[in-house]
C-alpha cells in the first residue's frame, strides 16, 4: 500500500521516477508525485494514476529525485494530499509509505511552532519535524524526526541544502535500494528495480541510509555503522514486464506451468521432499494468513491433517492477533503471505514467536519483511504484479502439499506405493496446468454468458471448499459481482435461500471421496432453478447429466485436482471481468501488498 521510490545517478531523474512509479503502481492508485532537487525543489502530483501525473508534469531538469504512489489512509485522494509533502519553506520534500501513529499530536505542536500543513496527511508531519530538527545535516535531522515518531514508516527525503543526496529509512514497511551501473534506485519492492539492477541491499528495521554519487553508507537509529550485504536477486526482469499480454493478471495465470516447475525445482524426488527450512516435529499446527493465502492455509489444513496427522487450526492473521490466541512451544506457527508484508500477517507471526511457538513462513516475495522474521519457504512464483493474486496461490498450494507430504512420510504416515503416486502427480501438474490454459478460449466463451450476472454463489467440499472461497474473491475482486463461496454441505443450513430461478452456481465436482454427495447437491440447487457450472474432471461424463456447463479439469490425484481448478476459476473471474470491461490489474479500492492493519 502505497509505493515510494527515489533516483540519484547520472540519468535525468524524471523518466527513471515515472517507470518506478509504474512498475510499483499496483501498491495504490489514487494519486502520485515526484520531487526533483535541481537548485531548489519542483514538485509535481496529481490526483489519479501516474499516467494521469505523467500527463501533468512539466519538463524537469535533475539527476536525483523521489516519488510516490498513493492509497490513501488519511486524506481523501486528491493532489494535496499526494505525496512528495514538502516543509514550509519548499526545502525538504518527503515521501512516506506506512502511517504515523501519533500524527495529530505532532501536528498540533508543529502548527503551534508556526509550521503551516497543506494536505490532511499523516505524513506531512515528517517534513515538518525534519524541517524542525534541521541544524545543517539532514541525515541526524532525519534522525531525531523519527526519535519522535510512532507508527512504520519507509521513507526517501531530499533537501536543497544537500544536493545529491537521499535520506532513506523504514520502520515496518518494506524498502530496498538497488545499485546499477548508472545510479541508486530507491523502491518500496525490488520488482520496481529489476530492470535497472539486480543488486540490492535490503533496508531492516530501525536503520538509516545516506545515498550519495559515492555509495549508500547505512546506520542504525544511533548513528552506528551497519554493514550491509549485497544481494543479488534471481528474478528474471521479464518475470515483471507485461509481455503482449493485455493484462498482467492474464500473463501471471498462463505462467503457471512454469511457475510450478520452479516450485517443485529440486525439491521432489521418490526418496523425499526437499524444503528451504527445517519443519520440526510438533504437536499442532496453526496456519494464518490473509484473503487468497488464508484460502491456500484451508487446503493446507486438509492436506497436512491428511498425509501428516497432524491437528491444523487456520485462522485469519488479523483475527488471531486479537483473541489471546492458546499457543505454545508445542506448536508451529506457519504464516502464509505472498509478499512478506501484510501487516496483520505479520503483526500475528510475531505474536505467536512471543508466546513461545516455533515459527515458518511460506512466502514469494525475496528478501520480504517476514524473511527477516522467521524461517521461510519460498513458494517461487516470480514478481506478481496483478492486484490478483493468481500465480502465488497456486504455488502456496503447491508448497503446502509439499510440506504434507514431507511431514506425512517423516511420521511414517505415507506408503511407498502412496508416494509413488503423489510424486507422478506432482510432476505432471505443470504438464496439466498447460492442459487447462489450452482450454482459456472454452472458458472466456463460458464467462461471456454470465457477464451481466448479479451474484454467483461457489460451491465445493473438502479440499475444493478453499477453491470455492477462492474462485469466489477472484471474481468478486476484479469483476464487483456479489459472490459467495461457502462448503456444499451448509446449503441447508442457510444459503439455499438465496437460489432463484437463473442464478449462477460453480460446483467444484471433481473426483474425490465425497463427489456423490457433491452431485447431490448439485441436485439440490438445481432443483431450485439455479444454472450451474461444473468444473469436473476430463473423463466424468456423468457429470453433463447434473449440470448446465462444464469446464473441465485433467484426471488427476483428488489433493492435485483443487490446484487444477483453481486456474479454471482464475480465468473464468478474469473473462468475466474482461467482457464487463473492468480495469483488471486494478480493482477499485485495493491495492497489493497491505502494510497497513
Ligand atoms: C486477493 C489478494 C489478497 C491477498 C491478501 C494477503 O487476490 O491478493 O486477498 O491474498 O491481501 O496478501 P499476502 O499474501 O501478500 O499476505
Amino acid at each position: 500500500m502505497c509505493g515510494i521510490v527515489g533516483y540519484l545517478g547520472a540519468s535525468e531523474a524524471v523518466p527513471v521516477l515515472f517507470d518506478l512509479l509504474r512498475r510499483l503502481e499496483y501498491r495504490g492508485y489514487d494519486s502520485a508525485g515526484i520531487a526533483i532537487l535541481n537548485g531548489s525543489i519542483l514538485t509535481s502530483k496529481a490526483k489519479g494514476r501516474v499516467d494521469d501525473l505523467i500527463s501533468i508534469t512539466p519538463e524537469i531538469g535533475g539527476c536525483t529525485g523521489i516519488g510516490h504512489t498513493r492509497w490513501a489512509t488519511h486524506g481523501k485522494p486528491s493532489s494535496e494530499n499526494a505525496h512528495p509533502h514538502c516543509d514550509c519553506k519548499d526545502t525538504i520534500a518527503v515521501v512516506h509509505n506506512g502511517i504515523i501513529e501519533n500524527y495529530i499530536e505532532l501536528k498540533d505542536k508543529l502548527i503551534d511552532s508556526g509550521h503551516e500543513f497543506r494536505s490532511e496527511t499523516d505524513s506531512e508531519v515528517l517534513p515538518h519535524l525534519i524541517e524542525e530538527c534541521y541544524a545543517g545535516n539532514l541525515e541526524s535531522s532525519v534522525r531525531n524526526a523519527l526519535s519522535m515518531v510512532r507508527g512504520s514508516y519507509a521513507i526517501a527525503v531530499v533537501s536543497t541544502g544537500e544536493p545529491d543526496r537521499i535520506v532513506i529509512a523504514r520502520k515496518d514497511s518494506p524498502l530496498v535500494v538497488g545499485l546499477g551501473s548508472d545510479g541508486y534506485f530507491v523502491a518500496s519492492d525490488v520488482a520496481a528495480i529489476l530492470k535497472h539492477t539486480k543488486d540490492v541491499i535490503f533496508m531492516d528495521d530501525g536503520e538509516i541510509g545516506v545515498i550519495n554519487k559515492d555509495g549508500v553508507n547505512v546506520t542504525d537509529l544511533d548513528g552506528v555503522f551497519v554493514e550491509k550485504k549485497v544481494e543479488t536477486i534471481t528474478w528474471d526482469p521479464e518475470s515483471a514486464e507485461k509481455s503482449g499480454y493485455e493484462h498482467f493478471m492474464l500473463k501471471e495465470i498462463f505462467e503457471q506451468p512454469a511457475v510450478i516447475r520452479e516450485t517443485f525445482s529440486g525439491r521432489i524426488s521418490s526418496d523425499g521432499i526437499d524444503l528451504d527450512a527445517a519443519l520440526p516435529n510438533v504437536r499442532r499446527i496453526v496456519i494464518i494468513a490473509c484473503g487468497t493465502s488464508y484460502h491456500a492455509g484451508l487446503f493446507g489444513r486438509y492436506v497436512i491433517e491428511r498425509f501428516a496427522r497432524i491437528p491444523v487450526d487456520v485462522e485469519i492473521a488479523s483475527e488471531f492477533r486479537y483473541i489471546d490466541p492458546i499457543i505454545d512451544c508445542g506448536d508451529l506457527v506457519i504464516a502464509i503471505t505472498q509478499s512478506g508484508e501484510t501487516a496483520d500477517t505479520l503483526a500475528a507471526i510475531r505474536e505467536a514467536g512471543s508466546r513461545g511457538s516455533q515459527k515458518l513462513g511460506v512466502v514469494n516475495v525475496l528478501g520480504s519483511s517476514i524473511t527477516r522474521d522467521c524461517p521461510c519457504i519460498y513458494t517461487r512464483a516470480g514478481p506478481e504484479i496483478g492486484v490478483a493474486a493468481t500465480k502465488s496461490f497456486t504455488s502456496q498450494l503447491a508448497v503446502l502439499l509439499l510440506m504434507a507430504i514431507r511431514l506425512g512420510r517423516e511420521r511414517r504416515m505415507i506408503s511407498t506405493a502412496e508416494m509413488d503416486d503423489l510424486v507422478s502427480g506432482l510432476r505432471q501438474m505443470s504438464g496439466n496446468i498447460q492442459r487447462v490454459l489450452n482450454d482459456a478460449p472454452l472458458i472466456k466463451e463460458c464467462a461471456k454468458l454470465f457477464t451481466d450476472a448479479d451474484q454467483f454463489m461457489f460451491m465445493g467440499r473438502g479440499a475444493n471448499y478453499p477453491v470455492a472461497l477462492e474462485g469466489a474473491l477472484k471474481l468478486k475482486e476484479i469483476s464487483y459481482i456479489p459472490a459467495e463461496g461457502f462448503a456444499a454441505g451448509e446449503l441447508k443450513h442457510g444459503p439455499l435461500a438465496l437460489i432463484y430461478d437463473g442464478i449462477p452456481v460453480v460446483a467444484i465436482a471433481t473426483k474425490d471421496g465425497v463427489h456423490e454427495k457433491m452431485l447431490g447437491n448439485i441436485k439440490e440447487v438445481k432443483a431450485r432453478g439455479a444454472t450451474v457450472i461444473g468444473i469436473a474432471n476430463e473423463s466424468d461424463t456423468e457429470i453433463d447429466k447434473y449440470v448446465d456447463y462444464v469446464l473441465r479439469v485433467p484426471d488427476a490425484d483428488p489433493w492435485i485436482a483443487p490446484i487444477l481448478s483453481s486456474v479454471v476459476l482464475q480465468l473464468f473471474a478474469y473473462y468475466v471481468a474482461y467482457h464487463r470491461g473492468c480495469e483488471i490489474d486494478k480493482p477499485r479500492n485495493l491495492a497489493k501488498s497491505v502494510t497497513v492493519e
